[in-house]
């Protein structure tokens, strides 16, 4: 049996969605000879840290009942640089101002000879190119695939199923909520204000939709898809960005009757670009409510589409979990 040992710093929706993957998935790792052990669990009260392994189980239930896993003061970074471990799995917030408190956490874990899993985008939007030079200085792995399209795995399948094809191109729909609002006016022909505040009331757009709606959190998420497949070293200062909050439902009916739909498309390859966008009907691009699409132009094996959800704590685990057995694999 292979142990490898985690932390998870972070446990909200992604963290907590983490731990339960791999409480659920305990006996199918186990008859793969792999053992999942979390040593230490960080919230911003503090951490619970255990070298023998943390009951997960006890982990929920006590952020659940007492909103902090937190039985001890220490903080993050005194898990990431103190508690012997293999891999670092950092979930706090995204921030795209400063990176913070990700970007700390991630060089913090190289530093200290650890490999990084993470969902949270803010530090590769910013700073693609420092962190992936610091994994490869110490011989880490750096794995993101959750910080783009949620349970979509565009990174594996780029890098790893079409290795060997140059990336001509990549289109995709990348926020779940704009997508949401989109579907929404255009199927029920109701205005921007009203189907945003219908998906606030379900938990789909945020109190404040700003990051969403303006499009800045899909230019994020090309960003990354930028610097990690075309090798660029990009900021998402360079993205040309337009929003959605300008459409309107006459717009969509326009397109609608002309058999298109409206949708905020990113498009990465000669430029960089998030814009609403004429999409066909029939187009694989075409999907509805939440659900993420990319759609990948390669020289060898042509355009592969994969679409799925784009958000979720399971959801969003699965790709976690993907790259934590990635680097169980192959370290
Ligand atoms: N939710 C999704 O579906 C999804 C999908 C893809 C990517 N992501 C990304 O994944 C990341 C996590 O998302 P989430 O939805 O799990 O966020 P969340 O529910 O807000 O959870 C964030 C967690 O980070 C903790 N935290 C904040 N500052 C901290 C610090 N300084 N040190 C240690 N812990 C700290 C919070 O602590 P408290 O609990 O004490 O507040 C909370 O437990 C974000 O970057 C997000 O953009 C999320």
């Amino acid at each position: 049996m292979k142990t490898v040992k985690i932390s998870i710093i972070g446990f909200g929706a992604v963290g907590q969605g983490v731990a339960r993957s791999l409480l659920d998935k305990r006996d199918y790792l186990n008859k793969q000879g792999i053992d999942i052990r979390v040593v230490g669990i960080s919230d911003s009260k503090g951490s619970e840290i255990n070298a023998a392994g943390i009951d997960l189980e006890s982990a929920l239930l006590r952020k659940k009942q007492k909103g902090t896993v937190a039985t001890g003061a220490e903080s993050a970074l005194e898990v990431i640089r103190s508690v012997e471990h293999d891999i670092v799995v950092e979930v706090t917030p995204t921030n795209i101002d400063n990176g913070k408190p990700g970007f700390g956490n991630m060089r913090a874990a190289f530093e200290a000879g650890r490999h990084v899993v993470t969902s949270n985008k803010g530090p590769l939007a910013l700073r693609f190119a420092e962190l992936k030079e610091a994994a490869e200085d110490n011989g880490l792995f750096f794995r993101y695939e959750a910080t783009v399209g949620g349970a979509v795995p565009i990174f594996n399948l780029v890098h790893e199923a079409l290795a060997g094809n140059t990336v001509i191109g990549i289109e995709g729909i990348l926020n779940g909520t704009t997508n949401y609002i989109l579907t929404r006016m255009t199927e029920e022909r109701m205005p921007y204000e009203l189907v945003l505040r219908e998906a606030q009331e379900l938990g789909i757009a945020e109190t404040d939709p700003t990051y969403d709606v303006e499009g800045i959190d899909s230019a994020c998420k090309l960003v990354i898809i930028a610097n990690s497949i075309f090798g660029q070293d990009a900021t998402y200062h360079d993205v040309d960005v337009t929003g959605i909050t300008k459409i309107t439902p006459e717009a969509l009916e326009l397109a609608n009757r002309n058999n298109y739909v409206v949708k905020l498309v990113c498009e990465a390859g000669n430029k960089l670009t998030v814009a609403p966008r004429l999409v066909p009907k029939r187009h694989p691009l075409a999907v509805g409510g939440t659900l993420n699409v990319a759609s990948i132009l390669t020289d060898l094996a042509g355009r592969i589409t994969i679409s799925g959800k784009g958000a979720g704590s399971i959801e969003t685990a699965s790709s976690v979990l993907s790259d934590i057995l990635y680097i169980a694999r192959n370290s």
